[in-house]
C-alpha cells in the first residue's frame, strides 16, 4: 500500500507538516479546561495539540496514532523536554477506553476511517467522557471530492452537518462547516471541505 505523504515528516523531528503550533481551537477553547483534566488525543500524530497542552501544564495525557514514527518523535520530543504524555501506537480500531476523559481531541482523522468505525468510535468515546466533558472533532466531508493527496485513505468522509446530528444530546459550544486551501511539500495548492465541533456533555 502507498505511504501516505505526512508519514516522511514523522521521521524527522524539524519537520512538522501540520505545523507545530497547535489547532486554533485548542488554544480558543483551553481556558475551560482544569490542569488535573484527562486529556484523550486520537490519531495525534506527531503531537502538536498534546505537545503543547503538556507546556501549558496539562498533566494527564493520554494521544496514540497507528504510526510508529510518529509516535516514536512523540516520545523523543516529549523526554527531551520532561513532558508527561502518555503516547501508544494504536488505531481507534484497536484502542480500548479503561477511564474517563474531560477532553477527547481527534484533528483529521475520522475521515481516514470507515464511516461505520469512526461512528461507534464516537459513540465509544461519548461513553467513556465525564459529564461536563468536551470533545473537539475536525474531519473533511464529501462537499468537495478528496484531493488526490488524500483520495487513496479518505474513505470515511462525513457528510456536511451529519458530525453534529451524532452529538444532539450534548451542548454544541461551536460547530463549522467551511472549505480551506492547502499546500504540502510535493502536493500543489488543494481545497478541502471540513467540519469542526465543539461539544460538552451534559
Ligand atoms: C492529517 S494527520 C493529523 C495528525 C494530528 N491529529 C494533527 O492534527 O497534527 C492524520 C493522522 O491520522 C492518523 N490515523 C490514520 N488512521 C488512523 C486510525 N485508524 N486510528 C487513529 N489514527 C489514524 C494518521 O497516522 C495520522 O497521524
Amino acid at each position: 500500500m502507498k505511504i501516505p505523504f505526512w508519514e516522511k515528516a514523522f521521521k524527522n523531528d524539524k519537520t512538522f507538516l501540520f505545523g507545530s503550533s497547535p489547532n486554533k481551537t485548542v488554544t480558543e477553547f483551553e481556558n475551560l479546561f482544569d490542569k488535573n483534566g484527562v486529556i484523550l488525543d486520537i490519531g495525534c500524530g506527531d503531537g502538536k495539540n498534546a505537545v503543547y497542552l503538556a507546556r501549558q501544564g496539562f498533566e494527564n495525557i493520554d494521544a496514540f496514532d497507528p504510526s510508529e514514527d510518529a509516535i516514536e518523535k512523540l516520545k523523543r520530543i516529549s523526554n527531551k523536554e520532561k513532558l508527561k504524555i502518555n503516547a501508544q501506537v494504536k488505531s481507534l480500531q484497536e484502542f480500548n477506553f479503561e477511564k474517563q476523559y474531560d477532553l477527547v481531541l481527534s484533528f483529521g482523522v475520522y475521515h481516514f476511517v470507515p464511516e461505520q468505525e469512526w461512528k461507534s468510535f464516537i459513540l465509544k468515546a461519548q461513553q467513556n467522557t465525564k459529564r461536563g466533558g468536551v470533545h473537539i472533532i475536525q474531519m473533511f466531508n464529501d462537499s468537495l471530492p478528496p484531493t488526490p493527496d488524500i483520495a487513496p485513505y479518505a474513505v470515511g468522509m462525513a457528510k456536511d452537518g451529519e458530525l453534529k446530528d451524532l452529538y444532539k444530546d450534548w451542548e454544541i459550544l461551536q460547530f463549522l462547516s467551511y472549505e480551506f486551501e492547502e499546500e504540502h511539500p510535493g502536493v500543489p495548492l488543494h481545497k478541502h471541505a471540513s467540519n469542526k465541533l465543539v461539544a460538552r456533555k451534559i
